[in-house]
Order: C-alpha cells, then sequence, then structure tokens
C-alpha cells in the first residue's frame, strides 16, 4: 500500500453502508446477496482509501436498530461475518491496519464476539492505520454509557471525560461522513463524534459504490470550508 498523502483526502472518513437491500431487489436477488457484494465493495473501498493516504476508516455494518430485522436477515449477515469477514479484514488489516469492533458487541452471538476478540488481537500492535467496523452499533447508547462511566469513575462530566470513554478513544473525529443509498440522514451513527464532520450523500446503492466513486466524495470535501463556527477571515 501507498503511503503519501493527497492534498484534500480527510484523515478519518466514515461510511454508512446503505442500500444493500434496495440494489439486490432491483436485480431480482435476495437480499443476502446485496449483503454479501456490499461486504466486497466494503473491503475494496477500504483498500483503495488506505492507498490513497486515509488512516481512518470507520464503517456501519449493522446499527442497534438492526438487530430488530428479521430472524433470517440476521443470520445472513451473522453468516457473512463467520464466513467472509475475518478473511476479508485479515487480508486489510495485514497490511498495517489496526481493527476496532464498535458497538454492543455483547448482543451479536458468542461465537461472533470470538472471531472479533481474535481479529482485534491479531490487530492491536499496528498503529497509523485503523479500521472501526460498527457492529450492533448505537450512538445514543454509545454516548449514555460513556457519561455513566465518567460518573462512575467519580470525574467532572466534561466533553473530553465523555469522548475518552467512547468507542473511539484516542482517534481523531470523521472529518467526512458519507452515506450511500440515496436516504439523508445518519441513523444514530457518530452524532458525538460527527460534530463537525462534513456530510455527502450518494444516491449510489452501496454494492455499486466504486473506488471512483470514493475519490470523487473526497474531491468535493476538498472543495469544502471547513470554519468550526468562525468566519472566512479568520481562516
Ligand atoms: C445496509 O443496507 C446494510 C445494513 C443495514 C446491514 P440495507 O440492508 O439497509 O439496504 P436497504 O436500505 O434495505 O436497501
Ligand atoms: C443504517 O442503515 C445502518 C447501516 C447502514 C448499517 P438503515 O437502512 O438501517 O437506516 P434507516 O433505517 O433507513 O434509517
Ligand atoms: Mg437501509
Amino acid at each position: 500500500m501507498k503511503m503519501e498523502k493527497k492534498i484534500g483526502v480527510p484523515r478519518h472518513v466514515a461510511i454508512i453502508m446503505d442500500g444493500n437491500g434496495r440494489w439486490a431487489k432491483a436485480r431480482l436477488m435476495p437480499r443476502s446477496m446485496g449483503h454479501q457484494h456490499g461486504l466486497s465493495r466494503m473491503m475494496g473501498l477500504l483498500e483503495h482509501a488506505y492507498d490513497v493516504g486515509v488512516e481512518y476508516v470507520t464503517v456501519y455494518a449493522l446499527s442497534t436498530e438492526n438487530l430488530n430485522r428479521p430472524k433470517e436477515e440476521l443470520n445472513g449477515l451473522y453468516d457473512l461475518v463467520r464466513n467472509r469477514f475475518l478473511e476479508g479484514i485479515r487480508k486489510i488489516c495485514s497490511k498495517g491496519v489496526r481493527l476496532r469492533v464498535i458497538g454492543e458487541t455483547e448482543l451479536l452471538p458468542q461465537d461472533i464476539q470470538e472471531i472479533i476478540r481474535k481479529a482485534e488481537e491479531e490487530t492491536a500492535h499496528f498503529v497509523g492505520r485503523e479500521v472501526n467496523v460498527a457492529l450492533a452499533y448505537g450512538s445514543r447508547a454509545e454516548i449514555v454509557r460513556a457519561a455513566k462511566d465518567v460518573l462512575a469513575a467519580g470525574e467532572e462530566l466534561t466533553e473530553e471525560a465523555i469522548a475518552r470513554r467512547l468507542y473511539t478513544r484516542g482517534q481523531p473525529d470523521p472529518d467526512l461522513i458519507i452515506r450511500t443509498g440515496k436516504e439523508k440522514r445518519l441513523s444514530n451513527f457518530l452524532l458525538y463524534q460527527g460534530a463537525y464532520a462534513e456530510l455527502y450523500f450518494s444516491d449510489k446503492m452501496f454494492p455499486e459504490f466504486s473506488d471512483a466513486d470514493l475519490d470523487e466524495a473526497f474531491a468535493e470535501y476538498a472543495r469544502r470550508t471547513r470554519r468550526f463556527g468562525k468566519t472566512d477571515e479568520q481562516l
């Protein structure tokens, strides 16, 4: 993987990978095929993102709300994690990327918790590039848990104290949040960390969101002015 960083490439990009089901439906395929293609695309995008110099990538793979989907769909998703996720993530991480799974992983089947633990352990020594895979993730629950932890430690409740207890502790906030699949909402994703993220929405369904589409999102990001509350003159 190349390490050189192009101008305007975000340091941390987060992706809401939406539209797998509709992509499949439009092709008269079962939703599970959409998830399969989505997982392959996720691996491709991760590789490309690190190639162009991104340091942190967070991908939204399963929300806590998604846990209420029909059993059949959920089991299909779990089978993907079992049979394809580990292999794919190993390949990406073998190039020096640290894996962090963020979310209420205790809500996932036991064997998947074990797969996650192993994969995280294998990559724990890598520094510089990281991937967060959000599984059974919900931002509100994350914030509440963090706040409770601060209070339980007898600390003062400050923005930094909360940030230090989020799943993303120690990482920079996302600079850019991309959502595929035509919807324009955050669906309980990185509400705290994304306070000043640039938002980018693509009409493409996730399985068809190409490396070139990611480049286009980065090009658009590079054209934005991030003011963080200041005036243009102050920048
Ligand atoms: C996103 O695709 C992936 C997951 C939530 C697991 P969807 O499954 O939400 O696809 P659509 O939105 O129904 O097309
Ligand atoms: C958001 O997609 C969650 C993921 C992509 C993992 P959803 O399909 O669950 O979002 P809503 O329900 O349309 O808001
Ligand atoms: Mg969806």
